[in-house]
């Protein structure tokens, strides 16, 4: 037997030895941790590999340069590469304010990830440890005690009541002083922001960002979006800072997803293997998701157990279509194609042409995974489809998905917020 997720995880990266390609935005991400001034911003769409870059980031800024060894970009680091002590943080929908993720920031009691971790306090206990399992890098300070008192302020750190923007400069600077600069001689610390786009209000942000970036504090944000306003609201506020640090993090080409099929072989030690022509056809339908292929390689390796194969041949690979035409395999995404569908022919079909649109309409770049109602609606005439305005609205719902949203600029277009759950329209069948 083996174990699907020694080569396959739909987890978010950690470890540089399993994080795939993607050369080119680690480039950018060694140009953006190397400037002592400015913001990055990592975006673009759902399961594109936006927080498995960001953890990479923290690595890096870490001082561990194994990804960049592992890019051939070694000679493009400068002798002395900043380094910085880091906080990552992913926020959820109970934000709302730029108050509150502050707030949330200043309490968060994370012990390999939390600010409140790094903020002196004689109540808590630290020590330093590798993030990886090679000695000597990618050190950073963890908490193996929080004391009896917990997480109350200190003596270093003023808690300020009712001011939560400057309780959280006050513990910033404290730890700038105390564990940055006295304790582990780093450059800076880096706070990273996870699913950012989810704060509904983020006026504030901008102009907190702005005013606490300097050479000591970084900020990275990451999150959903086609551009940097999607991400930050008042984007002018920042937009300085963002010179260097704009990260958009695009479908992978399909050498790089390929790349993912054959580093999972090499970390079954070659136990497991995929007939080349199925790599191909993964990587054909996965259109560089690289969601999609640490997905369907995973239900490969689960279904060659099964047969007791090491090899993943086109007949295992076809009985894994089959599970997925049928629903059977990924319960997420056929939860997600029912309720969009919602028992109706008609709408279940209208969906299926929609996810079907050939990329060939695709008139940008940017434009990949846009779908266009009025060839749509020639196709449903021909298949009979009626009512389409009826079984249009649904699918635009956010209560049932939303599987499709319009783009406000451009009427008659449409996207699939989530790239993934079209790919498995595609492959299932009506
Ligand atoms: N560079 C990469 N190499 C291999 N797998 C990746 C890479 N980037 C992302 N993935 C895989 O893709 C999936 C989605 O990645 P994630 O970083 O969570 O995307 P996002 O934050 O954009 O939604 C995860 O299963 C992850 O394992
Ligand atoms: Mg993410």
């Amino acid at each position: 037997m083996i174990d699907p997720e020694v080569g396959f995880t739909s987890d978010v990266i950690r470890d540089p030895k399993r994080f795939v390609g993607r050369t080119e935005l680690v480039r950018s991400c060694i140009k953006a941790l190397n400037s002592p001034l400015g913001l990055i911003a990592v975006y673009g769409k759902r399961g594109v590999g936006k927080s498995s870059l960001l953890r990479q980031i923290q690595q890096m800024a870490l001082g561990d340069h194994t990804l960049v060894q592992h890019a051939g970009l070694m000679h493009e680091m400068p002798d002395k590469p900043r380094s910085y002590l880091t906080v990552y943080y992913s926020c959820d929908t109970m934000i709302t304010t730029g108050e509150q993720l502050l707030s949330r920031l200043c309490n968060d009691q994370d012990d390999e990830d939390g600010l409140l971790r790094l903020v002196p306090n004689d109540g808590k206990e630290i020590v330093e440890f590798n993030r990886t399992k090679e000695v000597g890098v990618g050190a950073d300070l963890k908490v193996v005690n929080w004391g009896t008192k917990g997480i109350e302020s200190s003596k270093y750190a003023r808690v300020v009541p009712g001011d939560t923007a400057q309780t959280f400069r006050n513990f910033v600077n404290s730890i700038v002083t105390h564990q940055v600069k006295k304790r582990l001689h780093r450059d800076a610390i880096l706070i990273l922001l996870d699913e950012f786009d989810v704060i509904k209000h983020k006026t504030d942000l901008g102009s907190v960002i702005k005013s606490m970036s300097s050479p000591d504090v970084k900020f990275g944000i990451c999150g959903i979006g086609h551009d940097l306003v999607d991400l930050v609201e008042d984007h002018a506020s920042v937009e300085r800072l963002l010179e260097q640090g704009a990260i958009h993090v695009k479908p992978m080409p399909h050498a790089e997803a390929l790349g993912i099929l054959e580093r999972a072989e090499r970390l079954f030690s070659d136990r497991m293997r995929f007939e080349d022509d199925v790599k191909s056809q993964i990587i054909e339908i996965s259109e560089g998701y690289p969601y999609f292929v640490q997905l369907i390689g995973k239900e490969c390796v689960t279904k060659a157990n099964e047969q007791n194969a090491d090899i993943i041949s086109k007949d295992i690979y076809a009985s894994v279509l089959d599970d997925i035409k049928t629903g059977q395999s990924f319960p997420t995404l056929e939860g997600a194609y029912q309720r969009a569908i919602g028992n109706s022919e008609g709408r279940q079909l209208l969906l299926h042409l929609l996810a079907d649109q050939p990329e060939e309409n695709a008139v940008f770049d940017e434009d990949v995974g846009r779908v266009f109602l009025r060839q749509v609606r020639k196709e449903a005439e021909d298949l009979d489809i009626q009512y389409l305005d009826q079984l249009l609205p649904r699918l635009l719902d956010a209560k049932y998905g939303p599987a499709l949203t319009r783009l406000p600029e451009k009427p008659g277009i449409y996207e699939f917020p989530n790239p993934v759950f079209r790919l498995y329209v595609r492959l299932r069948h009506f």
